[in-house]
């Protein structure tokens, strides 16, 4: 039983604010009665050159190193010791927490010859680089150089890993890889992860797909009924959804069908029982809150036509998500991913110049428009679409 759309709809909220959980529950069920969803203004045609292109994904690489970017949830690096290194836009990073509790985001660039000083994630008293054992501090100073009568010029107190900007924002650890000026507000975020959760660890994958389209796959529930009929549809309506935005980033919720039962509006608990949130941390983050779970999605792009997924997961310590709704939710992100494949796959055939969004999409559009102002390349839309302003 899905939803059909009526002309009549509420517009898309452009807001800093996000709406109170008890107003989203009130939005999402008159949609539900009326038959409506949110609706961008217009549609939008990204150019499929965009998705193909490498010198474009060259330059979006550049907005990524620009952006406060979430890195990793502050629980994978709770412990005084514990570290994650890994690629970020393309560029080694990792991430340490000093003996006092400090966190220091650094270049994972030996200052000797260049080689990785830690692998993967794990807890150490230092970072000792695995080729020739010079010794880092967990703040990034050099400590100890072995042989050092090798290195007449070397001022071993004044050399240290090259730092980078980073911060802690509501359990999340984000890493600037530029300077930064202006910090970043974060506040939409408090309550996404809270102390009812635990963090559960990560995984990891590859895929054959440019990451916008991995992106994109998480921002709408146009695709509800017909991609996740034996998965989500049954327990989700099908395009009834809030779009919401602030600043470069936004949410997109989804309803349970059990909102339309009595439940008390004003425990965020009880909401997240009847919904899905989905923040979308432009550019390249999403952040998914489930009844029993939190998952935080990281969309490393490797090459114009390969991604790494990087999954963080928080569960709920009582156990309420270790059935059937692990299997639900990896189940259903398969099945995006799966067709999100047979997109790149085709983008090339030369059949669509351009990928059709339309107004169910405004999310998307929100994110189309953000990385061509932060590329400066604001571009007219073809005569045949009204151009995806915002109200
Ligand atoms: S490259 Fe790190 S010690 Fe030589
Ligand atoms: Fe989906």
């Amino acid at each position: 039983m899905g939803v059909p759309r009526s002309e009549a709809a509420v517009g898309i909220t452009t807001t800093r604010t996000l709406t109170s959980s008890e107003a989203v529950v009130e939005r999402l069920r008159g949609h539900i009665r009326r038959r409506t969803t949110d609706l961008a203004d217009g549609v939008w045609h990204e150019p499929v050159d965009h998705y193909l292109d490498g010198a474009r994904f060259e330059s979006e690489l550049q907005v990524l190193r620009a952006t406060a970017v979430p890195f990793c949830p502050s629980a994978a690096v709770a412990e005084p010791g514990s570290f994650l290194a890994r690629d970020a836009a393309g560029l080694p990073v990792v991430v340490v927490r000093d003996r006092d509790g400090e966190l220091h985001a650094l270049r994972n660039v030996c200052r000797h010859r260049g080689a990785a000083v830690a692998c993967g994630a794990g807890r150490a008293p230092a970072l000792v680089c695995p080729y020739h054992g010079w010794v880092y501090r967990l703040d990034g100073r050099l400590r100890r150089v072995p042989d050092a009568i090798g290195f007449p010029d070397l001022d071993v107190a004044n050399t240290r890993l090259a730092a980078l900007d980073a911060f802690e924002c509501h359990g999340l650890v984000f890493v600037h890889q530029r300077e930064r000026t202006v910090p970043p507000e974060f506040d939409e975020l408090a309550g996404v992860v809270t102390d009812d959760f635990a963090y559960a660890g990560s995984a990891e994958n590859e895929q054959p797909v440019n990451w916008k389209v991995l992106v994109e796959t998480f921002l709408e529930g146009y695709h509800i009924r017909h991609l996740h009929q034996t998965t989500f549809f049954p327990i989700q309506y099908d395009n009834v959804n809030l779009v919401e935005r602030f600043g470069p980033n936004s949410r997109v919720t989804f309803p349970f069908r059990n909102i339309e039962r009595d439940f008390d509006t004003a425990d965020p608990m009880a909401v997240r029982g009847r919904l899905t949130f989905v923040y979308h941390l432009f550019p390249n983050v999403l952040l998914v809150t489930f009844p029993g779970r939190v998952v935080m999605v990281v969309l490393e792009p490797l090459s114009v036509e390969r991604t790494r997924v990087l999954t963080y997961r928080w569960l709920r310590p009582d156990g309420a998500d270790r059935s059937a709704a692990v299997g639900l939710v990896d189940q259903g992100t398969a099945e995006d991913f799966a067709v999100a494949r047979t997109i790149q796959h085709g983008l090339d055939s030369g059949a669509n110049r351009h990928l059709h969004f339309g107004r169910f999409e405004g999310a998307i559009i929100h994110f189309h428009q953000t990385l061509d102002a932060a590329l400066g390349t604001r571009r007219p839309q073809p005569a045949e679409s009204e151009y995806g302003r915002w109200t």
